[in-house]
């Protein structure tokens, strides 16, 4: 931790104490001010129009502030920008941009292919024109975010014209030096829950105070608590429990913060402030307005581009491990699953099935290439994918094609003008440099030759931090920084595990720079390249990621350990990524390493089947874990993956959701219920989509659960009995039985439900149903979304596909659920059938005396309502009602 700012409690006395020392000294005030304005900046001028400000600034005092970081520099340029009429296009009235840079010389930024965003060289405002150097507001009228420029000191904040809140404040001294940078804001501690800033393991999902947040991608395994992993976000979402005015005015409303540097950097959460220390790029600040939470991630979803759709395949169950020993050992598991009658849609294999550990090869002996081909072939016919491991590291032999081809290409990342030799699995290895368009091309190449020998279905990137099994000897000032980050917990030298610092990529690029960018750029290739052929829509997972990555790829969370902690802390890093506009997200199931016990497993897959990404995976050396070793974790596997299959309809919609607004398919309950403030630190339960509340077992020996209700109904998925009713939210002791999960739908939600298969596309073929679970006002809704699962495109305008809308409404007459189709370009080949309705929460004392079904309108099939459950808490219309003509393919 640095030193506290003086508005912490520890602050507020030495503040005091300060105070009480300057009042005794008075001579010694005008030195303390001098001292205290060294390393900050004064706007000296300001020029601004429309919706756009710019403003020029100088360092304040004298230079020598945290001197032995370097020198200050001297001038700076302020930009911030809103949408106004005059500016329409350049951002939305949602976002606030604010960029601060060297006014003197170009600096490092994100490149635009990365984030593709106006660029702000392009609005060019004569700021030098005599405008006094005075405080300015930035409000556009239709902007409900407010920007106000302090000119001396130098300081801007961020409020929130509706409520006033301020959000962001730069109350201490910037620092703005070639290597270090640093910011700090004020946040209202108490008032400001804070979420994101990762990638990290978490002990909370709600960030913690007195937390480090250390940001540079690492091959740090995941069961490291607080440490900086795989991946770079260093994004955070902020919800505001009451606004200023008081007693719970306002609770709820959120922003976001983006930070868009992919500089290694700490960022230190005191609670009551937030403080940037950054070791390169420019200051370029994002505020998203909210106020709803699906509203800050829609809106920064907007900006870093939105999820990738995912094949409706890669929602079924996948299996790995790390020690398949060969193809008879894949072809056990896959047969285990089938005998066990536990889903499985998609077999893996980690790095065994190379020669030598070589990229694009297969082990002539235990995975030889023609019954290998005959094994995917089979996996095909049986409706089931394949998907395999490559890592970034080419070995350097003369004699592998890939490698020879890579040379001629000159493909790989260089230090001091030679390629740079690093080690990973298969010895020694030069690294793609992904900034090369030459790199992404030669590595489709290699893909596509590699799927002419195995037409695997999908890719996982992985050691993409870079990971580096040597520490490079530091060459020059850019591997050991005058700031060294708090890496791996230790302040180690940003070299170590990892391409040293001072190599240089595509078109002069220094990897100091450009690190963290490693992963996004070959997930980005690898996407292109499995689009390119297979012209569908591709399924990429890679380990590391950065701003953005959630356009290309899934991920999940890495090398935990199998235990009770890392199954908790998995909803943790799950919900981060779900903010971090990457969905697709899961933890190795069962845990990778260690040894999983039968206890541990059962509950893992009962979590695990409610991930967005489901897959068991494992270490080499490590006691088995595939789902059918254990009769009690198979019975769980059945129950949960059972009803994992049967929402798939439902969750391939959320896919849909999520790539039209970014919203997460596994959200945090404070996204649907933002008023609740005991929602806000809710992190062992779930929700999928708004509608389905997922209630784990977290802890070994429980045979109960205490979960959370928000206000409303709700009805268990299993055997739809109502749980709990509530007009405020409510904590519920819920019996856990060892095969059971518990898992809630919210009265007020329809959801679009088909039967469960063994795989996700025989699934697809069974008749749909709806479960109509009512609110308490009678009312419920719910929507289903419909494609081929893979062609490249969701939803888009030359696409085939379908949305409907449900909607049901509780009269005098009865019960009357509309269905209303709000695009089909999807053709009709066979038709889609709603086979069953299904009512819970029917208040009546007596059956309901009809039940009507309308599609679009026209009163369809006359269902016959058959009331069963007690109460008539639950009633069944039976009889077919048509998703209006729509077919599956
Ligand atoms: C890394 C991955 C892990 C994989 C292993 C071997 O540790 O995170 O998932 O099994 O490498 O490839």
């Amino acid at each position: 931790m640095g030193s506290a700012p003086p508005w912490t409690a520890a602050g507020t006395r030495v503040a005091f104490l300060l105070l009480l020392f300057l009042l005794a000294v008075p001579w010694l005030g005008g030195a303390a001010t001098a001292q205290q304005a060294a390393g900050g900046y004064r706007v000296v001028s300001v020029a601004g129009a429309g919706g756009l400000l710019s403003a020029r600034l100088e360092l304040a005092g004298e230079d020598g502030h945290k001197a032995e970081l370097g020198p200050d520099v001297q001038n700076l340029s302020l930009t911030a920008r809103q949408l106004d009429v005059l500016w329409a296009g350049l951002e939305t009235d949602n976002r606030l941009h604010v960029r601060i840079t060297d006014a003197d010389h170009p600096r490092w930024e994100v490149p635009q292919d990365v984030i593709p965003r106006k660029a702000p060289s392009d609005i060019v405002l004569d700021a030098g024109t005599g405008a006094s150097p005075i405080s300015r507001v930035l409000s556009a009228a239709t902007s409900d975010l407010t920007f106000t420029l302090h000119a001396s000191p130098f300081r801007f904040t961020v409020s929130r014209r509706s409520t006033g809140d301020v959000l962001f404040d730069t109350s201490q001294a910037l620092v703005f030096k070639d290597r270090y940078l640093e910011l700090t804001t004020a946040l209202p501690a108490g008032r400001a829950s804070l979420y994101g800033l990762g990638e990290h393991t978490k002990r909370t999902f709600r960030l913690q105070r007195n937390d480090t947040f250390t940001l540079w991608n690492a091959d740090i395994a995941a069961s490291n608590v607080d440490l900086n992993l795989y991946g770079s976000h260093p994004f955070y979402l902020d919800v505001r429990s009451a606004s200023p005015g008081g007693a719970g005015a306002g609770a709820g409303a959120a922003h976001g913060v983006l930070l868009l540097n992919s500089n290694g950097m700490d960022i230190e959460y005191g609670g009551s402030y937030l403080t940037y220390k950054v070791i390169g790029g420019v200051l370029d600040f994002y505020f998203f307005a909210g106020p709803a939470p699906l509203d800050v991630v829609d809106q920064y979803t907007q900006l870093i581009g939105r999820p990738t759709p995912m094949p409706y395949w890669s929602f079924g169950f996948h299996q790995c491990r790390y020690g398949y020993k060969n193809l008879a050992d894949l072809e056990g598991v896959v047969a285990g699953y089938a005998k066990a009658r536990i889903p499985l849609e998609v077999m893996w294999t980690d790095i065994d099935y190379m020669d030598a550990f070589k990229d694009f090869t297969l082990d002539p002996v235990n995975f030889p290439a023609g019954p290998m081909r005959q094994f995917v072939d089979r996996l095909h016919r049986n409706g089931q994918k394949y998907v395999v491991i490559i890592d970034p590291g080419i070995n350097v032999n003369e004699t592998y094609g890939t490698y020879v081809r890579g040379m001629q290409q000159d493909v790989f990342l260089k230090r001091n003008g030679s390629n740079y030799l690093g080690k990973v699995w298969p010895g020694y290895v030069y690294f793609p440099d992904f900034l090369n368009p030459r790199a992404a091309a030669f590595w489709a190449r290699e893909i596509a030759l590699f799927r002419r020998t195995l037409p695997v279905d999908g890719l996982w990137i992985d050691m993409n931090e870079i990971s580096n099994f040597i520490d490079p000897p530091p060459m020059n000032a850019l591997d050991d920084p005058p700031y060294r980050i708090n890496n791996s917990g230790v302040h180690r030298p940003i070299n170590n595990k990892t391409v040293p610092a001072s190599a240089v990529l595509y078109g002069g690029v220094r990897e100091y720079d450009a690190h963290n960018l490693y992963g996004f750029l070959e997930a980005r290739a690898t996407h292109d390249a499995l689009l390119a052929d297979t012209g569908r829509r591709p399924f990429v997972l890679s380990r590391s990621t950065f701003v953005g990555s959630g356009r290309y790829t899934a991920h999940w969370t890495g090398d935990n350990m199998a235990t009770w902690d890392d199954l908790r802390y998995s909803i943790n890093t799950m919900l981060s990524f779900g903010l971090f506009g990457i969905p697709m997200v899961g933890a190795d199931i069962c845990g990778f390493g260690g040894n999983t016990t039968e206890e541990l497993c059962s509950r893992w897959i009962q979590l695990g089947a409610f991930y967005p990404f489901a897959r068991d995976h494992s270490a080499i050396g490590t006691v088995r874990r595939e789902l059918y070793l254990w009769e009690s974790v198979a019975r769980s596997a059945r129950k949960a993956l059972g009803l994992r299959y049967r929402l798939l309809p439902y969750m391939y919609t959320l896919m849909h959701e999520a790539h039209t607004t970014g919203a997460p398919i596994a959200r945090p309950l404070f996204f649907c219920y933002p008023k609740d403030v005991s929602t806000y630190g809710v992190d062992r339960q779930f929700l999928l989509g708004r509608g389905v509340l997922v209630s784990p077992v977290l802890e070994p020996g429980a045979t109960t659960v205490d979960a959370y209700f928000p206000a409303g109904r709700w009805f268990s998925l299993f055997d739809y009995s109502l749980a709990v009713a509530t007009a405020t939210g409510k904590r519920v002791t819920l019996l856990a039985p060892a095969d059971t999960v518990n898992v809630h739908v919210a009265g007020g939600t329809i959801l679009p439900l088909q039967l469960p298969g063994l795989t996700t596309s025989r699934a697809r073929q069974t008749v749909f149903h709806l479960l109509v679970a009512l609110g308490e006002d009678g009312s419920a809704s719910g929507e289903l979304f419909l494609d081929d699962g893979e062609s490249p495109e969701m939803a888009g305008p030359r696409g085939k596909w379908a949305l409907v809308r449900f909607s049901c409404a509780t009269g005098r007459g009865g019960v009357t659920v509309r269905s209303r189709v709000v695009h089909n370009s999807y053709g009709p080949s066979r038709k889609l059938v709603i086979g069953k309705v299904v009512f819970l929460g029917l208040h009546s004392p007596s059956p309901p005396r009809e039940f009507a079904v309308y599609v679009n309108g026209v009163r369809t099939a006359n269902s016959t309502g058959s009331a069963q459950g007690h109460g008539y808490r639950r009633s069944e219309a039976l009889g077919a009602a048509q998703v209006a003509g729509l077919s599956l393919p």
